[in-house]
């Protein structure tokens, strides 16, 4: 009994040790690019929508985000973009790097920056240089780092929004981690919070993960479909990925312990209560879900939108019909509206439909009122390759 109750005791203290330690971090230097952006207040609002019709006006091709000045041809999918320390970071997903038509690399995810909210199209790419290589950008664990065998037997870490900014110069995101057993096969196991922490004195990015996998499926992966922070607390959306699409479902957590879960607490819209219990689906609960009845969700944001007087959630469906569609709310826990608004179906690209598509709000909001005219990227298939593309969209 003694042995076994040391042998319990160095286990807990083993297992202490490690939860105090990140299982990846990394730090790399980021091209010094300022974007300042004007910062919105969010608030409840206590005055009805404006511009309810979610009439466009134009919406603005910039083509492939690209960054002119790197010798590398990049194709690339996903992403979402972050505005910390008044930079724009943008992060994406599987990333090909060519020169002269030859393969140079290829990485799960990668980062750039953006160089002007004028031109959204126009990156500095930070991880996928000649000079740089095509490393992930964000860290693995040893034992993630150890089964890298492209196109088989990886992992993939990709995100599909936009972080949560948590202070002047950190944010979380929340990607999705995936294993592929074969070329073609892949299996979600969870999302994984990154905390990023950006020194403005030496243009250097730390990126740490405290946990392998943050909430496993059932679970619903909150963050990883959209979040929106309004005075000091993130709301944190995610998809009901295993029983049905057409559910989101909500955590909050005060900004500045976001990464302690035990402040986290869920949102049950039945009963218009909060709870400390993280609930763990075993069937679809859709009367707990803050969206319900909505077409089925892929990728989305959400932001307090100062033209409409309300959240908007612009989002792409399940459905591949390239299509930028929003819904509103007035206030993070609703009520949200359950018909959507089609506010551009443009013409997909010859491989396909196009995805991926996330809404980047703060690009104009420096003397503009936030929320009238928005940036919007999404994965475009063209014959060449899948990239990103950028777009301004301006409301009527
Ligand atoms: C698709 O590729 C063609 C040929 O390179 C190019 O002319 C066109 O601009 C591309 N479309 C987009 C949306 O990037
Ligand atoms: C790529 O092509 C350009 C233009 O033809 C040439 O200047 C450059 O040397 C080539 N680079 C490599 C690595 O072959
Ligand atoms: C951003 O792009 C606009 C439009 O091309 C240009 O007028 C402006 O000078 C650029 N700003 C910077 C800081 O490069
Ligand atoms: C964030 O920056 C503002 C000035 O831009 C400053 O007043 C504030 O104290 C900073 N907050 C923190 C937590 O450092
Ligand atoms: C962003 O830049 C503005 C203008 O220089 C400055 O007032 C503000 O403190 C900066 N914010 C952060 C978070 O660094
Ligand atoms: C923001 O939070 C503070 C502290 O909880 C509270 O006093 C204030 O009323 C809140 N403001 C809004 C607009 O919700
Ligand atoms: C996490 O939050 C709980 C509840 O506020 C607190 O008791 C605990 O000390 C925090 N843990 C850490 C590591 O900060
Ligand atoms: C949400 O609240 C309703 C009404 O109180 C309750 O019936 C239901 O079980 C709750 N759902 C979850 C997932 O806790
Ligand atoms: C916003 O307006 C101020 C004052 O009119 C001006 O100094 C500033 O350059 C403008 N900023 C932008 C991004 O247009």
């Amino acid at each position: 009994m003694y042995l076994l109750h040391q042998l319990i005791a160095l286990l807990a203290c083993l297992a202490c040790i490690a939860c105090q330690q990140p299982v990846a971090s990394t730090t790399y230097p980021i091209p010094s690019i300022l974007t300042p952006a004007r910062a919105t207040n969010p608030q409840f609002s206590q005055a009805p929508l404006q511009h309810s019709s979610f009439a466009v006006s134009s919406t603005v091709p910039f083509g492939k985000m690209v960054d002119p000045t790197n010798a590398y041809t990049i194709f690339r999918d996903g992403g979402g973009s972050c505005h910390i320390a008044n930079r724009t970071l943008f992060f994406f997903c599987d990333t090909n790097a060519y020169l002269n038509g030859t393969f140079k690399g290829f990485a799960s995810n990668s980062i750039s920056v953006a160089t002007n909210f004028s031109q959204p199209n126009a990156l500095s790419d930070a991880s996928c240089t000649p000079s740089t290589g095509c490393p992930a950008a964000i860290p693995w664990t040893p034992a993630e780092a150890a089964t890298q065998g492209y196109p088989s037997k990886r992992y993939a870490l990709w995100v599909y929004t936009n972080c949560v900014p948590t202070g002047n110069n950190t944010a979380v995101h929340f990607w999705s981690l995936n294993k592929y057993s074969s070329d073609f096969s892949y299996a979600g196991l969870g999302n994984t919070m990154v905390q990023y922490a950006l020194d403005p004195t030496t243009n250097h990015l730390t990126l740490t993960r405290n946990t392998e996998i943050t909430f496993a499926p059932p679970t619903y992966p909150y963050g990883s479909f959209a979040n929106v922070v309004v005075n000091g607390t993130a709301y944190l959306y995610g998809i009901d990925i295993t029983y049905n699409r057409n559910d989101v479902h909500l955590a909050m957590a005060p900004v500045d312990t976001i990464t302690n879960l035990t402040t986290w607490q869920y949102y049950n819209a039945s009963s218009q209560t909060w709870t400390s219990t993280m609930p763990v689906p075993t069937a679809r609960a859709q009367s707990a879900a803050v969206i319900q009845n909505s077409i089925p969700f892929s990728t989305g944001t959400i932001f307090f939108s100062e033209y409409h007087n309300a959240f908007l959630l612009v989002f792409f469906d399940n459905w591949a019909d390239s299509t930028f569609r929003v819904l509103s709310a007035p206030s993070p826990v609703g009520p949200w509206t359950t018909n959507n608004h089609a506010i551009w179906a443009m013409t997909p690209g010859p491989k396909g439909f196009d995805y991926g598509g996330v809404a980047h709000s703060y690009y104009y909001t420096n003397n503009a009122t936030a929320g009238k005219s928005l940036m919007l990227h999404f994965s475009y298939q063209n014959t060449s390759g899948t990239y990103t593309v950028a777009n301004e969209l301006t409301f009527a």
